[in-house]
């Protein structure tokens, strides 16, 4: 009973880090019980579209779809492939065909890492941001009339939906629940967003009920922005609508240092789909080929999958893998400051797993 992976690698860094992540998982293959099988495919990538004329063949769907989970890399290539061609011909297929309604992105302060705010030492700050992935403010309802005249008007409907809003409330309060702390925020702004976010609010309010063991709050999202630079102390599991999310699952990262290093995951909790699993950043054109990527947000993505996928233990050595590697200067990437390679860095951290 392996744990069949699709592998991805997508485009420029994405093919140096990825190998990074393989490793670490046969790593963990070999130190604790369990066993994967991995599958690579050359799609969702811009030299498959320059051969093909398509991000993806007709049949993707079935040729990853059985999968446990998607281990991906990073797509785009904007100097061959328009990047909202490359986009939406892969990642958005994903998130919408297996349905990954939640958007994962874990925040905490690594050692080694310089943080944007001052006087935060590591363990201060551990906390996760889980974002709304499939509704909300980005709904594709609405539309513009008398266009290019004095009265034009533009309108983008909000559409959220019971069964929408109780699932990613649901994953998040269960998350909530494994954790130490058992503390659960919600992002809202219903003193003006007068209809949907009261809504979501009377959600979390009914969700709260099943949850008498969690502590609960929620903020408005514009003090509640100020609060993650101010008090990112304050926070457990941060959950969001689709919107607000997207603006806190950067924010989050962005607190706690550098790209290089974030992970993030796209979640059917369900298991009746695939879950993608991925570094936070792009394909790095800048940087690409020449070796020097900062592995550790695939490493980091590799991680999450191994929890999604039950292994939790492994999930947390690797974690603290990384953590033992990123306080060494000698293996920290030219991002962080340092000399080291992507294949050195990759390698410090297979080393701090088995040593
Ligand atoms: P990017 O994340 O690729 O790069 C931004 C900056 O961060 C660059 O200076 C890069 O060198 C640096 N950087 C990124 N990852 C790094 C790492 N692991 N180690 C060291 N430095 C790193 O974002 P950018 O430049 O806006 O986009 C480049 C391409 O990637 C575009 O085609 C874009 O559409 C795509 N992209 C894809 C994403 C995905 O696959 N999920 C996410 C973001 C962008
Ligand atoms: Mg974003």
């Amino acid at each position: 009973n392996a744990h069949r992976i699709a592998v991805i690698a997508g485009d420029g860094i994405g093919k140096e880090v990825v190998p990074e992540g393989l490793r670490i998982l046969e790593t963990v293959a070999s130190r604790f019980d369990c066993a994967f099988e991995f599958d690579h495919f050359d799609f969702a990538s811009c030299d498959y579209y320059q051969q093909h004329g398509t991000m993806m063949p007709a049949d993707w769907k079935a040729r990853i779809g059985g999968h446990d989970a998607i281990f991906f890399g990073a797509v785009g290539w904007p100097e061959t492939v328009p990047d909202h061609v490359s986009l939406w011909g892969s990642l958005i297929q994903f998130r919408r065909e297996f349905d990954q309604y939640v958007n994962l992105r874990p925040v905490r302060l690594m050692p080694g890492v310089p943080s944007p705010l001052a006087n935060r030492k590591p363990g201060e700050i551990d906390f996760y941001v889980v974002r709304e992935n499939t509704e909300g403010e980005y709904s594709s309802i609405g539309g513009k009339i008398f266009p290019d005249t004095e009265r034009e008007v533009v309108m983008q409907e909000t559409v959220m939906t019971r069964v929408g809003v109780d699932r990613v409330l649901r994953y998040a309060f269960d998350l909530a629940q494994r954790r130490e702390k058992k503390h659960l925020t919600s992002a809202t702004k219903s003193n003006g967003i007068s209809i949907t976010m009261p809504y979501w609010d009377e959600r979390v309010e009914a969700m709260a009920k099943a949850y008498p063991d969690i502590r609960w709050d929620k903020y408005h999202i514009d003090i509640l922005t100020a609060h993650f630079v101010q008090h990112p102390d304050w926070f457990d599991v941060v959950v969001a609508s689709n919107l607000f999310g997207d603006i806190l699952s950067d924010l989050g990262p962005a607190c706690t240092g550098t790209i290089g290093i974030a992970p993030a995951g796209n979640i059917n909790p369900e298991r009746r789909f695939p879950s993608l699993f991925e570094p936070v950043h792009g394909s790095a054109p800048d940087i690409a080929g020449q070796h020097i990527a900062n592995p550790v947000g695939q490493i980091w993505s590799a991680a999450l999958m191994l929890d999604h996928l039950g292994e939790t233990t492994a999930a947390e050595a690797v974690v603290r893998a990384i953590e033992e590697v990123l306080a060494r200067p000698e293996y920290r990437t030219r991002d962080l400051g340092g000399n080291a390679n992507t294949a050195q860095c990759g390698k410090a951290i297979v080393d701090a797993l088995t040593g």
